[in-house]
Order: C-alpha cells, then structure tokens, then sequence
C-alpha cells in the first residue's frame, strides 16, 4: 500500500500539469481572442476623431473638416477630400472610393458627399460664419461615365462637386451639437413607435420641396409592401456575385484592418448585442456569400422585424448631381435632429441599389416599377430608404479617417 506521502507529488505534479494546460489554453484563446479584436473597446486612433471636434470659434477652417468627417457615407467609404482656401472650403468626391457595382453611378456617394457638406456647413454656423453652399450642377459624374464594372477605379482623379464659401457672422444651430452623437443604428427597435408630429418636423427639414419629397410609409401596408420590395432586392443583391465582392471589399473584420483603413464596416457597427459581436469576431471571416446571406436574415429578422415606420427620400431625378448632394444634406440633417431626440435611424438602401443595377446592366426597370407602383410614387424616384425608430441599444461609432488625412493640398 503507498503511502500518503509518496503519492503526493505525483497529484501535484499532475495538478500542476492540468493548471499550466488550463493556463496555455486560456492564453491561447485570451490571445485569439485578442487578435480577433474581441477586446477592442473603440478608442484609440480610429475612433479619435468623434472626440476631436470642438467646434469653437477660431480653430481655423480644418475644425469644420472635422464635422464633415464625421458624416454618413455608403459603407463608411468616406468619399471626401477638401481644399482649404482663406474664405472657402472646396468638396471633392474621390472616386478611388467607390463602391463599384453596388453604386455604379457614384448616386450613393454624392449622398454621402452630401451628408459631409451638410456637417461642415452646420458647424460652420457655431464656428462663427455664414456658410454659403454652391453645389456642382449636371447629372452625376459617374452617371455619365457610362460605368462599367470596376468604374471609380483609382486612377480616376478628384473631382470638385461643391464649395463651401465663409463669410463673417453666423448662427448656432442646434443639429450642430448632435454631430459626434449620430452614429447609424442597425440593432433591433422597440414597439413604441416614433409619433405622426416628429415625422412632419422630420419632413419640414426639406428645403428644396421642387426635387426632393420625403414620403413616410405609415400606414401598415405600405410598410408590408416596403419589407416586401426590400427583402426582394436584398435577395437580389445576395445573388449578384458582383455587387458582394464590391461590397464585401469595404467590411474591416480584423483589428488590422480597422487600424488600417481607419474606413468601411466593422462587427461592432452591425448592432448584433454584445454577446453575438464576440462569437462572430471569434469566428474564422465568413465568405461573401456567407457575410451577405446573413445579411438578409438580419434585414428580415431584425431590421423589417416588428414592422417599423420606414420612409423613402425621394427626387424628381436621382441622377441630378445638386439634387443628389441635396438630397445628402437632408438625410443628415434628419439624422442628426432625430438623434437629439433620442431617435434611431438605419437607411435600407436595397431597393435603390437595385434600381441602379438594372440599369447599369440595360435590364428591364422591374425593381423601379414594383415600387413605384406599390407605394404610387408617380414620377418621383426613390434615392434613400430608411426606417426609424426607439433602438434598444445606443448605435456606436464607426472609423473615421482624420481630418488632416482627406485635406487635398491646393
Ligand atoms: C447613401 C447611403 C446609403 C447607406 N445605406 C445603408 C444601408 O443600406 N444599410 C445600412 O445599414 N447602412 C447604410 N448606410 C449607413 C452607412 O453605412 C453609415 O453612414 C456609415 O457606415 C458610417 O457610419 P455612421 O453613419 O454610424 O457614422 C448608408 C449611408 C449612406 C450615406
């Protein structure tokens, strides 16, 4: 029979054994995990320019560059470059970043050009100036490029689309104030629904009644036949190898990349609860195919999910560059009053992308049709589509590139 003592070391040597495995294993996965970003807390040098902005009087005209960069842009591509003079600020698009066949006409770009011209612009009014906003006029420069796949290649060079003209005076706005507090909200919505009064003040935001049109889609069929048409394009877009790889290329999954790009979507903007943010960062990265499968689940069982109030911005003429770019400065501008009152926003932009697609491919408009029809639209044209709502869970900042960073030399 052992005795007591002789059998000791040999569970201490076996206790031992099991705690530095159990350690080597929780390393290993700590460290994973770390790769993977898990324990990313959204600070650092992609984040900083949310807390950059102080918007006081006599910080010079780059402090308006940092209002602007913290607008809206399709997948976060942040299409902007400005030129700094002593009283103007010019606006260029930068086609290098397109979205290729998910915007073949560069429609969602100049509304994200838009969005940007409409910070500057209402920061510009605290800072202590009159801004004066002269925007580029024609159809949309990519439009008639006749863009083929690929269009918006880097080679194309920067193309002037607005200025912003300064001039001495200024009035505060309040919308001013909700800049670094927008953030795009993707989680679910809760029941309470936004009242008919905040959707009239939401559409008195409109200051170019001749182009542009807000149409609210309140009514429960209407919504169904808005889920219904968005889930349809969403199924087509899943479908278009091509429109997936343009899009996929602008999804920054790896701690790397968002260091790196400092652009386009991460985990954590996708509004998936923290308990599913970390499985998927823990997962290997999901093909395009997959990425945008699961795209349309969360379209179907999150954003459509408990029918919420959804609306369409719509325009005489989607490819009219100043009704684009207008159309960009009222989506922000709705954005950012309806965060100051505690309001969530997610644009659903299926249905337009479609509707671009087919026409880039000389298909037959059946997307336009449908929806024209089902909502009687008559001639307007559908250009931003969105739903709005009481989010469960505060949206979170996206990465920015820094002020200094899209400043063009002139
Ligand atoms: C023209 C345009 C189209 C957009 N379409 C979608 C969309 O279909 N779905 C979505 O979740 N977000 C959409 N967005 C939101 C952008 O992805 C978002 O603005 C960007 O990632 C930056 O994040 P932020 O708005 O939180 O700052 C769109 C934004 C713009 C300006």
């Amino acid at each position: 029979m052992k005795r007591i003592t002789d059998m000791e070391p040999r569970i201490s040597r076996r206790r031992l054994l099991g705690g530095v495995a159990t350690l080597a294993v929780a390393g290993g996965m700590g460290w994973y995990a770390a790769g993977r970003g898990v324990f990313d807390d959204r600070r650092g040098a992609p984040f900083a320019p949310w807390t950059a902005l102080r918007g006081e009087r006599g910080r010079g005209l780059i402090e308006l560059v940092r209002a602007a960069v913290l607008a809206a842009s399709p997948h976060n591509t942040q299409p902007w470059l400005f030129e700094l003079h002593e009283d103007r600020i010019d606006v260029f698009s930068d086609p290098s970043r397109s979205l290729g066949d998910m915007d073949p006409f560069g429609r969602e770009m100049h509304i994200g050009l838009g969005c940007a011209i409409e910070n500057l612009a209402l920061a510009a009014g605290s800072m202590g100036w009159t801004p004066r906003v002269e925007l580029g006029a024609g159809r949309l420069p990519l439009f008639e490029a006749q863009p083929s796949r690929g269009a918006g290649s880097a080679a194309a060079p920067p193309i002037r689309v607005a200025t912003v003209r300064l001039e001495p005076g200024g009035a505060e706005s309040p919308l001013a104030r909700a800049i670094a507090e927008r953030h795009t909200n993707r989680g679910p919505y809760g029941a309470q629904r936004v009242p008919a009064a905040a959707l009239r003040e939401l559409s008195s935001l409109n200051e170019d009644r001749a182009s542009l049109e807000v149409v609210w889609l309140e009514r429960p069929d209407q919504r169904e036949l808005f889920a219904a048409h968005t889930l349809r394009a969403t199924e087509i877009i899943a479908r278009d190898a091509s429109m997936i790889e343009d899009s996929d290329a602008w999804f920054r999954l790896t701690p790397e990349a968002v260091r790196t790009h400092r652009d386009g979507l991460t985990y954590d903007v996708m509004g998936l609860g923290p308990l599913l943010t970390t499985a998927v960062k823990l997962l290997p990265r999901p093909s395009p195919e997959r990425m945008h499968d699961d795209w349309l689940r969360v379209t179907r069982d999150v954003h459509l999910a408990g029918d919420p109030i959804t609306g369409v911005i719509v325009a005489r003429d989607r490819y009219d560059l100043g009704a684009t770019l207008r159309a960009g400065r009222l989506w922000q501008r709705m954005q950012l009053w309806a965060t100051a009152r505690g309001i969530a926003m997610q644009p659903l932009s299926q249905v337009p992308e479609v509707i671009d697609r087919e026409r880039q491919l000389g298909r037959a408009p059946a997307m336009e049709r449908s929806f024209a029809d089902a909502l009687r639209l008559g001639d307007w044209q559908p250009t931003m589509a969105f739903r709005l709502g009481h989010a469960v869970r505060a949206g979170v900042p996206g990465l920015r590139r820094a002020a200094e960073d899209v400043i063009r030399a002139s």
